[in-house]
């Protein structure tokens, strides 16, 4: 046996007890099981040499990604550099950024006009073709790897687009095409079905079923009418999909981003989300990469209410998957900056801090999609506020209709009936920086650069990886040529997808543009985030009390290092009391820090301000 098949059926052996027992219990066949087997070896078999040694590599330091030095960015091939060769020309911005961490947005072919955003895919094997080839990604990715960036791409398992061989023949009338999505005669099952499931798109796309007129059938489709739910009871679903899984880590992805997880077992008489078969699917996919292509991370969407997120990391033991988004954290931030009060943003804190390191966060302020407003609403009863209402509240908020905000969002999803509106908008639009220069109010400008910093420098002083949404790093305003475009209008979380500005870009070292500021700003704290290892994302976080319930205060402890850091959410000063400790300010080392006497020192926050503190 060559070493090269040494290495991969030791890593299967290791595995291959959990591995058979998870899928026997999904699906007891013995031959779908072999199958599967078989098809983890070719993929192996068929990883490049370059990308199996960087697998070893990272193997040798199981907690490769965890320190202090990563930095995010998401991105749209097509907003941003046109093609993939267009982003590959680019990459010299991502090092003046800091990044090393790069997301790009669904890029595999889907029906224009039907693809919301590229969630439709039509061919898991084919870059859509006006973004360029499996080579260019491959050429891009080895292009990153140079320059020491990861890429990541989108994996979209719960469904395929309508114009996926799989669906064209399904709805040719290929019964073995239909076993794999879920096609119905008549409407008895779906309407059963219906009773218990919520709808995702109450709005843009109503129900979770279609009729499909030329073949007389009705398809499960839980987003668009276009996007057909995949069904994982039928092992060959579960099969192909992790070869296609697997071919993706094999062009040179180091992250893949598993789109929309929790949806993907369906039974009835439930809400078919987070079922307990989701889990052990996610355990399959990520056993298959550590047989496979160990150096891979899945980072799972998980877009649910906090306590069905956390158990998507599996345990420390049987993990599932590496990095989740840190979705409660994201939307908490936004209430605080609406409600100038740190509360349930303290209190989420402090929910976090016990659990396990092999949960990675990945931290983020804004991305493609809408802020859904999955609040604890238990805690937030504890003082007078009510769901609906709240929600209101916020959406009032961030589109500008409550008195004295200057926030510009828009609404997404706006049922009248379920009350529950999403809100969409870039950060900076959200801060008030579209209104201040609308209205030439310089201070209000000031005032909103600030607010939007803070909410950069809190997320980066997370426990997790950074991700900057781009356009964000130059203050990019929300677009509102979408309006204009009728595959478009529909969806509002095209307002914050617009076309990247390089013409904004291109003034970043102008030194008084709004994005020369906040370039500069965000670009001093990654380097100063990078530099200390106090960043590092198995510290220990937690909250304290500021004095002041405006101001957040949290510390970070690794390596017998202390960080303190404080973030006023409001637009006034605030006193708040620290801890007297020889403390050294790292985000201004000129400014004086004069600590008292007494166990507590009087620190002053301008409105907006932040610090952190070394110790
Ligand atoms: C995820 C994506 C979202 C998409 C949905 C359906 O939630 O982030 O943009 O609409 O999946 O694929």
């Amino acid at each position: 046996m060559s070493k090269k098949t040494d290495i991969f059926e030791k890593r299967l052996a290791e595995n291959i007890d959990e591995l058979k027992w998870l899928f026997m219990e999904l699906y007891d066949d013995e031959e779908a099981f072999e199958y599967f087997i078989d098809m983890l070896r070719r993929n192996y078999m068929e990883r490049k040499d370059s990308l199996r040694n960087t697998d070893i590599k990272r193997s040798e330091t199981p907690d490769w990604y965890h320190k202090g030095d990563m930095l995010g960015m998401m991105l749209y091939t097509e907003c941003f550099g046109g093609d993939l060769n267009g982003v590959k020309e680019k990459l010299p911005y991502f090092k003046e950024c800091g990044i090393n961490y790069l997301h790009l947005m669904p890029l595999l072919d889907s029906p224009e006009g039907k693809s919301d955003g590229g969630y439709a895919v039509a061919d898991f094997r084919k870059v859509r073709p006006d973004l360029g080839t499996m080579e260019d990604l491959e050429a891009l990715s080895a292009a990153c790897h140079r320059r020491g960036i990861l890429l990541c791409l989108d994996f979209v398992l719960n469904h395929t687009s309508d114009e996926h061989e799989w669906a064209k023949a399904a709805r040719a009338g290929d019964p073995v095409a239909q076993s794999k999505y879920f096609f119905y005669d008549d409407w008895t099952i779906p309407d059963q079905f219906q009773k218990t499931l919520p709808e995702v798109f109450p709005e843009t796309a109503p129900g979770n079923y279609t009729y499909l007129d030329d073949c007389g059938k009705i398809v499960m489709t839980s987003f668009y009418p276009f996007q057909w739910d995949l069904n994982y009871s039928n092992p060959m679903v579960l099969n192909d999909m992790t070869d296609n899984l697997l071919y993706l880590a094999n062009r040179g992805m180091d992250v893949i981003r598993l789109d929309a997880v929790p949806y993907i077992w369906k039974k009835l008489g439930t809400n078919c989300r987070n079922l307990p078969e989701v889990h052990s699917l996610v355990r399959i996919m990520n056993l298959s990469c550590r047989i496979v292509c160990p150096g891979v991370l899945l980072l799972g969407e998980v877009v649910m209410e906090p306590k069905e997120v956390v158990p998507y990391f599996g345990s420390p033991e049987r993990p599932e998957c590496d990095i989740l988004y840190n979705v409660t954290t994201m939307c908490t931030i936004w209430h605080t900056l609406a409600t100038r009060d740190v509360g349930l943003l303290r209190h989420q804190i402090d929910l976090l801090s016990g659990l396990p390191n092999n949960c990675l966060w990945q931290n983020y302020l804004r991305c493609h999609d809408d802020i859904g407003w999955g609040l604890d609403y238990n805690y937030l009863g504890w003082f007078g506020m009510g769901e609906a209402p709240h929600k209101k509240y916020l959406n009032d908020w961030f589109t500008g209709k409550w008195p004295g905000s200057p926030s510009r969002g828009e609404l997404y999803n706006d049922s009248e009936i379920l009350r529950d509106a999403r809100l969409c908008g870039t950060t900076a639009s959200l801060c008030g920086i579209e209104a201040a220069l609308w209205e030439g109010d310089e201070e209000a400008l000031a005032r909103a650069i600030g607010a939007d910093l803070m909410l950069h420098a809190w997320m980066l002083t997370l426990k997790g990886i950074p991700v900057l949404y781009s356009g964000d790093e130059i203050g990019m305003l929300n677009d509102y040529d979408y309006h204009n475009d009728p595959k478009k209008w529909a969806d509002s979380r095209y307002i914050h997808r617009g076309n990247f500005r390089w013409d904004l870009a291109e003034k970043r070292n102008d030194g008084t543009s709004v994005a020369s500021i906040l370039f500069h700003e965000l670009t001093r704290l990654g380097k100063i985030r990078k530099s200390n290892e106090v960043f590092h994302s198995d510290a220990y976080l937690y909250g304290f009390n500021t004095g002041d319930s405006r101001v957040l205060g949290v510390k970070r402890e690794y390596n017998g290092q202390t960080l303190l850091g404080i973030f006023n959410f409001s637009n006034e000063y605030c006193r708040t009391e620290i801890e007297s400790a020889d403390w050294q300010d790292l985000t201004e080392p000129d400014r004086q820090y004069i600590r008292s006497d007494a166990p507590t020192t009087e620190y002053w926050l301008e409105p907006f301000g932040f610090r952190w503190f070394l110790k």
